[in-house]
């Protein structure tokens, strides 16, 4: 293949200096070149006005410039050009500094051979082009972010104005219903009056609907504060009110003492509301029902848990989360946990390095549980897998918990199994 003609522009104010550099290129046969010669800052960028090059080698000391100011012109006449210093042992400082600004090398000018010299023009000239090419891709990439983002904010917003807008028609409709039962009580047949309720229990549910889509919209922009949260306090008060709102049920509660995280205490009041309602609800049909709230932390060891519950060492750690998936640490590991013969499974987008050393929170139940096949979509608004007239609910709940840990920085996941209860595991990164 022939080799392209290198178009250089040599900035050099000392002629012996640029004669010699030539005559160093030269020798260098693997590169094939065309140089024209500036002395003064001033040709230089004249030159660069009318003519194309595809490298500079820039002396920094010249009669009208010197030291980095002369880079700083060049680069500024040039952005796209490499720049390869040329230095003499004085200006050594100021070359690491003209790297830092941009440079794409710098050569002792008396050192340099013309095997060097070639070879650091061929690597600037590449270099500055995957720069380019990085930057172009990065461009790119922002742009389509910044869309994403608007676009992203538009449909909250809409979202947001239309459930707010919804709940005005639909208190008018609740107070008509409950005036219509109230004061025409006598008048309306039985048939007529289930109608009524009928109407009123299905805008109550609507209500429920809208506000928990209210607080999805919210927990995406809402102003995060963060200080000091003392989650185990937190999940004691929310299992005490729930207690109290069904003293009947016989619920052993499994709460590790004293966890505190840093983080937004209102949003993280929120999230555990929804874990704890969800663990609460899903296993009233238990006779002693056991809610768990515990911290673990992923096991660094390549140790894992098979399906009959018995560790096995593994060398291949990929091997060891998609099979199975990581064991907690047995110092920590939840009671159920311990008891069943349920694996730890692993993070979305398990990082190793990271995630082995992240504090792992969880809520765990043993009511009905779930198949992890479907485990998937559980994260998305409106998905459930039990049927509303099993278990009630707006699908909601679980969205507004994952947007509320992304906010955290963090990552939330599950494990479950039919009839064997679920865990629901977080991580704050805060
Ligand atoms: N602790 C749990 N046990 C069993 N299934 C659960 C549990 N938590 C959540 N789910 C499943 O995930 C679905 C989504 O949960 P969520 O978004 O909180 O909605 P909701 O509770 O209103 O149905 C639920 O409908 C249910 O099928
Ligand atoms: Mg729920």
């Amino acid at each position: 293949m022939k080799a392209q003609i290198i178009k250089i522009l040599l900035v050099e104010d000392n002629p012996g200096d640029a004669f010699l550099i030539q005559d160093k290129l030269k020798n260098d046969s693997n590169i094939k070149f065309e140089l024209t010669h500036a002395e003064y800052l001033y040709q230089a960028i004249a030159l660069l006005k009318k003519e194309y090059f595809d490298v500079i080698l820039l002396d920094l000391l010249l009669p009208d410039s010197q030291d980095l100011e002369t880079f700083v012109s060049i680069q500024e006449e040039a952005p796209n050009l490499p720049i390869v210093v040329l230095t003499g042992i004085k200006d050594e400082k100021i070359a690491i500094q003209a790297v830092r600004q941009g440079a794409q090398d710098y050569l002792d000018k008396q050192k340099a051979t013309g095997e060097t010299l070639g070879q650091a023009i061929r690597y600037a000239i590449e270099r500055k082009l995957t720069q380019q090419q990085l930057k172009q891709h990065s461009k790119k990439l922002e742009k389509a972010n910044r869309e994403l983002e608007a676009l992203n904010q538009e449909l909250e917003a809409f979202s947001y104005s239309v459930s707010h807008d919804l709940r005005n028609p639909l208190t008018s409709i609740n107070a008509c219903c409950s005036l219509l039962l109230e004061q025409n009580n006598d008048r309306l047949g039985e048939e007529t009056q289930e109608y009524i309720q009928l109407i009123r229990n299905c805008s109550h549910r609507m209500e429920e609907i809208i506000d928990d889509l209210l607080t999805l919209s919210r927990m995406k922009y809402s102003q995060i504060k963060i200080e000091s949260v003392q989650l185990s306090a937190m999940v004691e008060t929310i299992t005490k009110e729930l207690q109290q709102k069904q003293p009947q049920r016989n619920v052993e509660f499994v709460i590790e003492p004293e966890i505190e995280v840093r983080g937004d205490r209102a949003l993280l009041q929120i999230a555990l509301e929804n874990l704890l309602n969800n663990a609460w609800k899903y296993s009233r049909e238990k006779q002693t029902a056991i809610l768990e709230f515990g911290i673990c932390q992923l096991d660094d060891k390549e140790q894992i848990k098979n399906e009959e519950g018995e560790n096995k060492n593994l060398t291949n750690s990929s091997q060891a989360h998609s099979a199975y998936g990581r064991v907690c640490t047995q110092k920590t590991v939840g009671l159920l946990e311990r008891n069943s013969k349920t694996s730890f499974p692993s993070p979305p987008d398990f990082d190793r390095k990271k995630d082995t050393k992240q504090l792992v929170y969880f809520v765990r139940d043993n009511g009905v549980g779930f198949d992890m096949e479907k485990a998937e979509k559980l994260f998305t608004p409106f998905q459930r897998l039990h049927s509303a007239s099993k278990f009630e609910g707006t699908g909601i709940g679980l969205a507004t918990v994952q947007r509320i840990i992304h906010r955290h920085s963090g990552k939330i996941w599950c494990n479950a199994a039919v009839d064997r209860g679920a865990t629901f595991y977080f991580t704050l990164e805060l």
